[in-house]
C-alpha cells in the first residue's frame, strides 16, 4: 500500500490549516483500528491553541513538533471498564498508526510523541488540560500538511535477514 511505504515523521509544516472535518476523517480512521475483545479504549482532544501547543512541546527534548504542528491530537485511553487494561497500550498503538497513514492518505504529514510509559510526562500533560481520572494521556499526534520540503517518501527498510522462514 503506497501510505505505508511512503509515510515517514513529518516535523516542519506549512502555514495550511487542517480543517475539523479532516481531523474527523482521522479520528475516524483511528477508531476503525482493531483492539483486544474490541474494548475500544480511545478518547482524543484535538488541540490547537498555541499556548497549548508550546506546553505539549515542553514535555520532553523531543517534543518540539507539538509547537511547529498546527494541530495536535492528544490520545487518550480510557481508565475504566477495560476487559483486557494489559493491553491498552496495544490498542492505542495500532489505533495511532490508523491515524497516521490515513494523515498520509489525505496529504497530511504527522509525527507522534512519546508520553506513555514515562509517569512524569503523564502527569505533566494531565495537569495542563484538567483531564479527568476516567482518561489517562497516551501519546501526542503533531499533524499538519507537510513543509514543501518535509513531504513524505518512500525508504526501503526491507532486510531480508530478519525473516526467518520457519526455523531460527
Ligand atoms: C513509539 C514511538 C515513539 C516516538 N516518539 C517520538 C517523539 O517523542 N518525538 C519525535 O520527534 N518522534 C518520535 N517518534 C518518531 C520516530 O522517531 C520515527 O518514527 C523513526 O525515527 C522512523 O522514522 P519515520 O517515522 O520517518 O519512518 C516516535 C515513534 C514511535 C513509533
Amino acid at each position: 500500500m503506497k501510505e505505508i511505504r511512503i509515510r515517514r515523521s513529518v516535523r516542519s509544516f506549512c502555514d495550511r490549516e487542517v480543517d475539523d472535518a479532516t481531523v474527523a476523517d482521522l479520528l475516524r480512521a483511528g477508531m476503525a483500528a482493531p483492539s483486544a475483545v474490541n474494548q475500544q479504549p480511545w478518547e482524543f482532544m484535538v488541540i490547537r491553541d498555541e499556548g497549548d501547543r508550546n506546553y505539549i512541546a515542553g514535555m520532553g527534548p523531543i517534543s518540539g513538533s507539538a509547537a511547529a504542528a498546527p494541530v495536535d491530537i492528544l490520545m487518550l485511553s480510557r481508565t475504566y471498564d477495560l476487559q483486557l487494561p494489559e493491553l491498552v497500550y496495544l490498542d492505542m498503538s495500532m489505533c495511532a498508526q490508523n491515524i497516521m497513514l490515513e494523515a498520509v492518505h489525505l496529504g497530511l504529514g504527522s509525527v507522534f510523541l512519546t508520553v506513555v510509559p514515562y509517569p512524569e510526562r503523564i502527569d505533566y500533560i494531565a495537569r495542563r488540560f484538567s483531564l479527568p481520572s476516567t482518561v489517562s494521556p497516551f501519546g501526542v499526534i503533531a499533524l499538519g500538511y507537510p513543509s514543501w520540503d518535509r513531504l513524505n517518501h518512500e525508504t526501503d527498510r526491507f532486510h531480508e535477514d530478519r525473516i526467518h522462514w520457519g526455523t531460527y
